[in-house]
């Protein structure tokens, strides 16, 4: 190891709305030194998500929002650079919570450090759709969408990393798959790329109409991935014993006051007759973990599963990078390349 010295992206202000230069910054500090049990890390690729945004705000969701001066959190995928613990040895591929830095020094046992078996799939995959979003994916719509074959399946936010892979799972599972997302190039890419059977662009002036031509015989499950107005349109489509499976409500992430809006809890709890639908978070099955993954893996080696990423070079382009995918300029996984 050559490096000593660690480039990292701190929360300096609490973003307002959207994030704003000086939001967050770029800054060094030197590499810890390695106590026993703990190893280091060297970043290869950063994982963006849409989750980071509501973390840099002050109230408390299902996690402690980050501080002021901390590293912005977020997983990542990296080489095992150094080890004092008998449990990863030097040159180990893992994922894990690292950050948004360049090198990070974590114990053998911190939460969410695995180490990866490539498998002939490419190791950026392993944060998509073999990584978290796969497995959001196959997690909420497996358990909690139980689709059914010839069942509509929808899904917003579908020409992202975890709505990708939703649309293509229901396909697999024998499904109409209808995915909702902004603009003609997303439509067109989930038709004649992913094999979705129709997509909607929700930005269009006729969104729910062409929705409801979009599915013929109602909607049996709906992915959620967005809120606003995007499920309101759903929601007078869905069928008697519809699952409804919210994975999150990107729109919604700017906002200045999350506790103050309406949430997709709000839209489908106020339905009569309800349909079946929680809020749920990917790490509920995370002791299948290992599991899902070479799941997910073998359909991407396979080809069943298809992908494309959005890349930033450089911590430096991340703040700008994940703005971006928050107003949709990425297509599949955001990612950030740091290191080879
Ligand atoms: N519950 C969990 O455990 C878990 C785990 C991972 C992710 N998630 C959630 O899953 C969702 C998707 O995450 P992802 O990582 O796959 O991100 P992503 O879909 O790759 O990127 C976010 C996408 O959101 C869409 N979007 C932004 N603003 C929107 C709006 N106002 N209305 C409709 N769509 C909007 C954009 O696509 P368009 O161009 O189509 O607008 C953008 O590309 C998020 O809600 C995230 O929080 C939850």
């Amino acid at each position: 190891m050559t490096d000593t010295i660690n480039r990292r992206v701190v929360l300096a202000k609490r973003p307002e709305g959207e994030l704003q230069d000086g939001d967050l910054v770029l800054e060094e500090a030197p590499i810890p030194a390695l106590a026993e049990g703990e190893l280091l890390i060297q970043v290869m690729w950063l994982s963006l998500d849409p989750y980071m945004r509501p973390r840099m705000s002050e109230i408390k969701g299902y996690a402690e929002p980050i501080g002021i001066g901390e590293v912005i959190v977020g997983g990542s995928l990296g080489r095992v650079i150094a080890s004092k613990t008998d449990k990863y040895a030097v040159g180990d591929i893992v994922t894990c919570y690292t950050g948004w830095q360049e090198y990070c020094v974590v114990p053998d046992s911190v939460d969410g450090l695995n180490k990866v078996v490539p498998n002939d799939v490419s190791l950026s995959a392993f944060l998509g759709s073999a990584g978290m979003p796969g497995r959001t994916a196959y997690c909420g719509l497996t358990y909690l969408g139980k689709p059914k074959a010839n069942e509509t399946v929808v899904v917003s936010a579908a020409a992202g990393a975890v709505g990708s892979v939703v649309g293509q799972l229901a396909k697999l599972e024998g499904c109409r798959a209808v995915g909702i997302a902004g603009g003609d190039d997303k439509c067109r890419y989930l038709t004649d790329e992913l094999g979705f059977d129709a997509a909607v662009d929700y930005k269009s002036s006729d969104f729910s109409a062409e929705l409801k031509v979009a599915c013929p015989d109602g909607i049996d499950v709906y992915f959620e991935n967005v809120g606003g107005d995007v499920a309101k349109a759903v929601a007078q489509l869905l069928n008697p014993g519809a699952r409804v499976p919210i994975c999150g409500y990107v729109s919604a992430y700017n906002a200045e006051d999350l506790n103050s809006i309406e949430t997709p809890m709000h839209i489908f709890g106020a339905m009569d007759p309800k349909p079946e639908h929680r809020f749920f978070l990917v790490g509920e099955w995370q002791e299948q973990h290992d599991e899902h993954t070479e799941l997910l893996a073998e359909l991407v080696k396979t080809g069943q599963l298809k992908y494309r990423e959005t890349v930033a070079e450089g911590l430096e382009n991340a703040a700008e990078a994940f703005k971006g995918m928050l107003r949709g300029k990425n297509l599949g996984k955001q990612l950030v390349h740091i290191a080879d």
